[in-house]
């Protein structure tokens, strides 16, 4: 899976100074079962209509109907709480405590799973928010609030009942609360999504991993520009195609593991772990 270049690439790469950062999606999730958004199509039905979860996940939809929003998201919640970091989960967490100065986790994933391993979350920047959060959907503040215990496991429903109601409400104002996750009709920013100290890692990293994301969203193309425009090196981790793939190719600095990260990650861990211990 690692060819001699990229394992050349690799080695040069930790005898620098400069950021190691990986930027991963729902594909690092996969081999947890937890769906990704695009490669299946998970509808959910609202009476007689089906609909993805691109039109779920919208603060649209939340105004029209933010009861079956939160239904939705409850059923996504349980599927989340029943997974378990796979591989390349502990193999992120891992390479962080070979390489703790210089490395850096962009997460696109909001399932939770990044803190079932023994990573150190000042490293981690959730871009897209995180499932187990909740904040006031009338924005009174910008407190995050757990999402309570007894709605983590209270799977598919066919509608909120009043208590789960009352459990979802803003302890502060009283009016509903919504998921900390960013929607697909909203913008990243900084104080939700920490969208300028990405940007910022993205100018100081030197290699750039790309874990199991497809690039349908604009805040890893710009990161992925921001690296490949400082000359540095951009690896894809991927079983297909994506929306990197042509850039990656015509970049110089460019290259793709054709794989699943449950297997990519593992062995990118053990040459790092190699390398360090010769003291490279
Ligand atoms: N290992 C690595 N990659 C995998 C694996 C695997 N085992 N299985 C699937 N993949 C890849 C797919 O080939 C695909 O390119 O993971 C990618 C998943 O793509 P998406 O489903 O689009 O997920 P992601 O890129 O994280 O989506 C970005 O868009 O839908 C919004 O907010 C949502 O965070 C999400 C964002």
């Amino acid at each position: 899976m690692l060819d001699t270049e990229l394992f050349d690439v690799l080695q040069l790469q930790l005898q620098g100074k400069r950021k190691i950062t990986f930027l991963v999606g729902a594909g690092l999730s996969a081999e947890s079962g937890i769906p990704t958004f695009r490669d299946v199509d998970g509808f959910w039905t609202i009476g007689s209509k089906n609909y993805t979860p691109q039109e779920m996940g919208t603060l649209q939809m939340f105004n029209v109907n933010a009861h079956q929003v939160w239904n939705w998201y409850l059923y996504r919640i349980h599927l989340c709480q029943r997974a378990r970091p796979n591989s390349g989960h502990f193999a992120l967490a891992n390479i962080q405590q070979l390489i703790p100065e210089r490395f850096a986790l962009i997460s696109q994933n909001v399932d939770g799973l990044h803190f079932q391993t023994p990573l150190d979350l000042s490293q981690l920047y959730l871009i897209h928010g995180d499932l187990c959060y909740m904040r006031c959907s009338a924005n009174c503040s910008s407190e995050l609030y757990p999402i309570p215990i007894e709605l983590l496991a209270r799977g598919e429903q066919p509608h909120l009942r009043t208590d789960e109601v009352k459990l979802l409400s803003c302890p502060k104002c009283g009016e509903l609360t919504r998921p900390h996750v960013l929607w697909f009709d909203e913008y990243y920013n900084q104080k939700f999504y920490k969208l300028d100290s990405v940007l910022r890692i993205a100018k100081e990293t030197s290699l750039l991993f790309l874990v199991g994301t497809s690039g349908a969203t604009n805040l890893p193309k710009r990161i992925v520009d921001t690296v490949l425009a400082k000359s540095s090196v951009v690896v894809d981790i991927n079983p297909r195609e994506n929306e990197f793939t042509r850039q990656l190719e015509r970049a110089k600095n460019g290259y793709w593991i054709q794989g699943k990260s449950g297997e990519a990650l593992p062995m990118i861990e053990a040459q790092i772990r190699l390398f360090k211990s010769r003291g490279s």
